[in-house]
């Protein structure tokens, strides 16, 4: 899965949602619990209105439990979105809902009344990799074909009949990533939502370490048996990198090695529940990449205004 996109992909997104709205009673967005914000649809607040919204935080038992409520409360303060935090790992059973709980949540948030003489049309979406076929294999109860993960490919959507008075709607192009903001780059590809061709692995490392160092610094000593928290990224690097035999010819770590390590430990769950981003996080960041976009216009305006006047 390469995920290439361009402005005409997400124009061709955001208009196929605003045709299909009109005929959906609700939209469930999964969402990656460890990153709420980099996982959600940047344009979903906009494009919605006033239609009820389910954000289901799944693979929440790779979460920061304490953080996934964090969220949750956070996110139900917009109207009319109600949040579940989910987990499809048969472990986590007693810690979390399963996807089962869906329904249920759904019927509260459409009741059955004048508007309500057929069943709850729901438009099921979320980024690739994000758990979106486990949840509707477990809702469905069999397998269903995946719809086309590849942003603007032409497959036809899905109508799926969970027989219990809801029908989910699965649409291919329903999707794109926040990746405007270089932070939800770099998290996303944290996660495996990015293909690992798109990012270097040892620059996706590098953030992933320097972010746990400074929130989560126990997991890491716990996990690689660090006397003392390394001082930077780089110095964790050489420590892990040794004892864990990724050296090269001439005594040289093999960063790409450890990082790779490191990274897969990260996102299977072995250095424990963390999350990557919180709310705060998220409203900084907002701000951020508002300025790039206010710079790139001016930057844009500035050209035009050159061409024009050359031009006289
Ligand atoms: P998608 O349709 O959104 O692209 O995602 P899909 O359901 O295919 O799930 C992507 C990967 O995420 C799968 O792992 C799946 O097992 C895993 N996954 C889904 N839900 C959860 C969850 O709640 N917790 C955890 N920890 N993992 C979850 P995979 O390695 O691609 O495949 P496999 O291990 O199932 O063979």
């Amino acid at each position: 899965m390469q995920i290439q996109w361009y402005p005409g992909h997400m124009y061709k997104a955001s208009k196929e949602l605003k045709k299909i709205l009109p005929n959906v009673d609700l939209l469930i967005e999964i969402l990656d619990a460890r990153i709420p914000f980099s996982s959600e649809n940047p344009m979903l607040a906009d494009i919605r209105g006033d239609k009820p919204c389910i954000k289901v935080l799944n693979k929440s038992d790779l979460a920061d439990p304490e953080t996934t409520k964090y969220w949750q409360s956070f996110l139900e303060k917009d109207k009319g979105v109600k949040t579940l935090a989910v987990t499809n790992q048969k472990t986590h059973a007693h810690h979390f809902s399963k996807a089962q709980a869906l329904p249920d949540l759904c019927r509260k948030m459409i009741p059955i009344g004048k508007n309500r003489d057929r069943a709850i049309h729901a438009l099921i979406m979320g980024i690739p990799n994000v758990g979106k076929s486990t949840i509707i294999n477990t809702l469905a109860g069999r397998t269903i074909a995946k719809t086309g993960n590849e942003p603007a490919v032409t497959k036809h959507q899905q109508r799926i009949d969970l027989g219990n008075g809801i029908v989910l709607l699965d649409t291919p192009g329903m999707l794109w990533p926040n990746i405007e903001n270089q932070n939800s780059g770099y998290r996303l590809a944290s996660t495996g939502a990015i293909k690992d061709t798109a990012l270097e692995y040892e620059d996706v490392a590098s953030y992933l370490a320097e972010y746990l160092l400074k929130k989560y610094p126990e997991r890491l000593t716990e996990r690689y048996q660090l006397d003392e928290i390394p001082r930077d990224e780089y110095e964790f690097f050489n420590i892990i990198g040794k004892k864990r035999g990724c050296i090269r010819a001439g005594n040289h770590l093999d960063l790409y090695r450890i990082s790779k390590i490191f990274v897969t430990e990260f996102r299977d769950g072995t250095l424990g529940e963390i999350t990557l981003e919180t709310p705060e996080m998220m409203k900084k960041e907002i701000v951020e990449v508002n300025k790039i976009r206010e710079i790139k216009a001016a930057k844009k305006e500035a050209r035009r205004a050159r061409r024009k006047s050359k031009k006289k």
